[in-house]
């Protein structure tokens, strides 16, 4: 497979399956704590970076939970999301007085999870909480509180593990970051 626009791994396969676990466990733990053994849980993601990370992190829960998903989309200037964002699928099963976790691969700005989780909360269900797989603090314009980091990363466009280059890189099992012609050639 032609794939001449991936540099040096960021975060390796092993390492991102430990830290899978570590964050399956802890959202586990805490939902059974906060609600018992027979809460049930409804996964939400946002098409289509997280599709990878939601598929591993939900095989790793041991409880009663239902996936839902939604695609929008976000307008960008450049490879900066504007904020404005249009749902073009929505959740499938309401989600009112429902324990809710949504699952984002990135979180940058933080336009597009904040315009999600204001949709979201005004749907009013039990609980919602955030888990992102990567937390791209440095650039973030919307003020959030997630409650679930998987890594915390710098300013390199990432590649892997369902996030994309031109829709290409999805399917590695690592995270690189792009290629650049001043550090890599
Ligand atoms: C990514 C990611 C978030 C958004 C984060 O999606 O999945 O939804 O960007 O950016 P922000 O914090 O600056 O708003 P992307 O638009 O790349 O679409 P994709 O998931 O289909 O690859």
């Amino acid at each position: 497979m032609e794939m001449d626009f991936l540099g040096e791994t960021v975060i390796d396969e092993d390492t991102i399956s430990r830290r899978v676990e570590e964050l399956a466990q802890q959202i586990t733990g805490d939902f059974v704590q906060a609600y018992g053994e027979e809460t049930q849980l409804i996964v939400i993601t946002v098409l289509k970076g997280a599709f990878i990370f939601l598929s591993d992190l939900i095989r790793l829960m041991d409880m009663d939970l239902r996936v839902d998903f939604m695609a929008i989309s976000s307008y960008r200037e450049s490879t900066r999301s504007t904020g404005a964002v249009r749902i073009f699928k929505d959740l499938s099963e309401s989600i009112y007085t429902k324990n809710v976790l949504l699952v984002e691969d990135i979180v940058d700005t933080g336009l597009t999870l904040s315009y999600i989780l204001r949709n979201l909360v005004s749907r009013e269900p039990r609980d919602i909480r955030v888990c992102t797989l990567l937390d791209r603090v440095g650039r973030r314009i919307a003020p959030l509180d997630i409650d679930y980091v998987g890594f915390q990363v710098g300013e390199d466009f990432l590649v892997g593990y369902g996030l994309d280059y031109q829709q290409k890189g999805r399917n590695l099992r690592y995270i690189c970051r792009l290629k650049t012609p001043d550090h890599d050639s």
